[in-house]
């Protein structure tokens, strides 16, 4: 089976506020989008990843992650899209247009750049296993409430039955495609092929697949690499 990840970076990554994409910026001298593509071949189990970089950044996303195609896999790259769902989408096309043999399509998310192998090849396995969709999820630690538009409370769903999800989420590529071509929309892929009336199963997920969307968050992850080389 072949197993292509895509990876949206096509974000400007304000929110982290270092004037450059947030796929771009460094953990310990090692961009984020680096370190997320090493996770996704270090599993073992991925032949190629399709990169979408922020149009106008496309040289440096390439010459970035070249070196890393020595880790046994292929690394494409190309201009992602307005939107998040955009890039996914451009990414999904070329890897169906370009690479024969795509069977499996996982979407990770340059922002999770501490993904645990592990958590990779437990989303690969079980899409390989049969499961058309598939997502890594947490616990949620916190109660967590429905409000309505004025803030107030409408209900308290049971925390036991509630997760948080990560990335990579594992897809039939068949069935992401048809997603991806319904029309629909969500907050991420999962969401999509839920509404296409597709079962999505879960795999144990990782603390350390954390997104990094603040300053604090990058303060944690450089936390987390303390005493590690580049
Ligand atoms: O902004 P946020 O962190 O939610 O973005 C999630 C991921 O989607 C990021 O890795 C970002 O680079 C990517 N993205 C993209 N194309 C866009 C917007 C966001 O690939 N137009």
């Amino acid at each position: 089976m072949g197993v292509v990840a895509l990876v949206p970076a096509a974000g400007r990554g304000e929110r982290l506020g270092y004037g450059m994409p947030k796929a771009l910026v460094p953990v310990n001298g090692v961009p984020l989008l680096v370190r997320a593509v090493r996770g996704l071949l270090d599993a073992g189990c991925v032949q190629h990843v399709v990169i979408a970089a922020p149009p106008s950044d496309v040289n440096t996303v390439s010459t970035v992650t070249a070196p890393l195609a020595q880790a046994g896999g292929a690394v494409h790259v190309l201009a992602g899209g307005a939107e998040r769902s955009d890039s996914v989408r451009l990414a999904l096309e070329h890897a169906v247009r370009e690479i024969p043999d795509t069977t499996v399509v996982l979407v990770h998310d340059a922002a999770r750049a501490f993904t645990p192998p592990t958590v990779v090849k437990a989303v690969v396995d079980a899409v390989e296993a049969g499961h058309p969709a598939v997502i890594p999820v947490l616990p949620v630690a916190d109660t967590v409430k429905l409000v309505d538009g004025s803030g107030r409370v409408v209900a308290t769903p049971e925390r036991s039955s509630l997760r948080v999800v990560q990335t990579p989420q594992g897809f039939d590529a068949r069935v992401l495609l048809r997603a991806h071509e319904s029309g629909l929309h969500a907050t991420d892929d999962a969401g999509l092929v839920e509404r296409l009336g597709v079962p999505v199963v879960t795999v144990a997920g990782h603390p350390d697949a954390m997104k990094i969307t603040t300053r604090f968050d990058l303060a944690v992850a450089e936390a987390l690499l303390a005493g590690e080389r580049p």
